[in-house]
């Protein structure tokens, strides 16, 4: 049996590196946000993983559908190189990737990257149990974190993949420098797999970030707990409210957290406080829909050709394949 390590790439990182001054950053404009990435502590990505379940959220399904068709076309396209997965929760869908790269090399190495020390802990014991020659080395820290380390790590050929549309999750200019920096943990030749929610229409996405068991709003609330946990905070879950619209003109699904009542909140370890006013609404989440024509002039604008595409029957949601 090979080798399997997860590593921490955020120590110090709280003393080095300002942690929380991106909460402070996102609460003191008008309006105000949060980044989405305080969604995923452990339990928020437990949440996640049930959304991900949930009838009214086809992403999930749809991309694991066409992985599953194309799993094996990837594979012989790019051949045997190392698999990098930023923000790889359960690794559930790139079970498919996976096996079909076990079909044509014998060694391989998987490289997990995600914020959540739970769930990344988990799918690494499994995937090691399940592929007993493949190396997996789960990297614990944020994206930026993960591309500047592989930066500077060697491989012959690389595949980095970002599956789940999370893309979206970045605004348009967050979304280049995003890009930028995955040209640059790529040597050229290198490949990258984008996973992206294709546009539709409103009737179909707005009940997939309202869903009738309550799910998302747990999982948008629990951004709260998350800043409560990890901040010293005080924030009260009851006086918010979930709502998810989608905003047509900028193709974006929108999730708040409405508060109910004026209050003040403290973020002790940030020394920290702020007003809410009765009304006033946080901007937690985008998630983009994107066209696929658009993102491949996008991705060909940081050097990234693509080499196919796929999506599935009703074209809700697309895949790339680029090469750098
Ligand atoms: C993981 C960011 C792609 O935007 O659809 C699901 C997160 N938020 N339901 C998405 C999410 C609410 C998801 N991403």
């Amino acid at each position: 049996m090979l080798a399997t390590s997860l590593k921490i790439l955020n120590e110090h990182y709280q003393a080095l590196n300002n942690e929380g001054e991106d909460v402070i950053q996102g609460l003191i404009q008008s309006p105000k946000t949060l980044p989405p990435k305080y969604f995923y502590d452990d339990y928020g990505s437990e949440l996640f993983e049930q959304i991900c379940e949930l009838p009214e959220y086809y992403p999930t399904r749809t991309e694991a559908w066409i992985l599953q068709q194309y799993a094996d076309e990837i594979a012989q396209i790019t051949g045997a190189c190392e698999l990098v997965e930023l923000g790889s929760g359960s690794s559930t869908k790139t079970l498919f990737l996976l096996d079909a790269y076990q079909k044509i090399a014998n060694y391989c190495r998987y490289v997990p990257i995600d914020v959540s020390h739970g769930i990344l802990k988990s799918t690494v014991l499994k995937l090691q149990q399940k592929y007993p020659n493949l190396f997996v080395e789960g990297l614990i820290g944020t994206y930026e974190q993960a591309l500047t380390k592989l930066e500077t790590t060697f491989a012959s050929s690389r595949m980095i993949f970002f599956l789940g549309s999370s893309l979206g999750n970045f605004n348009p200019r967050e979304c280049d420098d995003f890009l930028s920096k995955i040209t640059r943990a790529l040597q050229p030749g290198d490949y990258f797999l984008l996973g992206i929610d294709l546009q539709k229409p409103k009737e179909i996405l707005e009940p997939a970030y309202n869903d009738s068991q309550g799910i998302t709003a747990a999982f948008n609330l629990n951004i709260l707990s998350h800043l409560n946990w990890r901040f010293q905070g005080d924030f009260d879950l009851n006086l918010f409210t979930h709502q998810a619209i989608y905003n047509q003109n900028d193709a974006q699904i929108e999730m708040y957290l409405h508060c109910k009542k004026t209050h003040e909140v403290s973020l002790e370890a940030l020394d920290f406080q702020v007003c809410f006013a009765d009304g006033e609404s946080i901007l937690t989440e985008i998630s983009r829909k994107f066209n696929l024509v658009n993102m491949q002039k996008q991705l060909e604008t940081h050097g990234l050709k693509t080499l196919k595409t796929w999506t599935d029957p009703k074209e809700w949601f697309g895949l790339i394949l680029c090469q750098a």
